[in-house]
């Protein structure tokens, strides 16, 4: 079913439900996904729970498993925090702003063998409520916060599901496998021992 004309999401709740059904599907219409993003307004008492900030770095709060099929997760970033160069592990990757703006850049993947500077493809800024698209076969990206007074929050949907990717050193090209992990899980702060490793995504 094309849910693109029919529903637009009123609540966080029901975005998150319209999500799991189109994912108990196999195949995934990418412009459905990313137009449904987009149409859900942000609501800062629906997700205020998971945006929790941390002063020193991004962090990322788990919000919806999706079955299994994807994960949910709201990233909050403090004034001038960002990713490093990082690519998507082969999934899907929805980036939709919740609040303030982030900057993404694209970067081509590095040649094999090749020491040198990464090429940057393009650069925008994502602004509030839009939602942008990324996978392996598009390129890379580093997000950025460009501001220096607001915090941004941005809501991410990967499927299938990963806790791992790479990392790209923006002068050389050479890279980094990294483990991810949540800030927080629904709401509640992830015990420290296992959320020591931050990394990006
Ligand atoms: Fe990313």
């Amino acid at each position: 079913m094309d849910h693109t004309e029919v529903l637009k999401p009123q609540t966080l709740d029901e975005l998150i439900q319209i999500l799991h059904d189109i994912f108990a599907n196999d195949k995934v219409n990418i412009e459905e996904v990313q137009s449904i993003m987009e149409s859900y307004e942000s609501n800062p008492l629906e997700w205020m729970k998971y945006a929790k900030v941390d002063q020193y770095r991004y962090t990322r709060n788990l919000v919806d498993e999706g079955n299994g099929k994807f994960n949910l997760m709201i990233l909050c970033w403090g004034e001038g925090h960002g990713s490093s160069i990082h690519d998507h592990t082969n999934s899907h990757c929805f980036l939709k702003i919740l609040q303030g703006s982030l900057k993404e850049t694209l970067y081509d993947w590095p040649e094999k063998k090749l020491n040198g500077e990464m090429v940057k493809k393009s650069e925008g800024v994502l602004k509030e409520n839009m939602c942008a698209y990324i996978n392996d076969s598009i390129g890379l990206h580093r997000v950025e916060n460009p501001s220096h007074t607001e915090t941004a929050v941005s809501l991410h949907l990967y499927s299938p599901p990963f806790d791992q990717c790479q990392t790209f050193d923006q002068r050389t090209g050479h890279k980094n496998a990294v483990k991810m992990t949540f800030w927080s899980k629904y709401g509640e702060r992830t015990p420290f021992a296992i959320a020591q490793s931050q990394e990006n995504n």
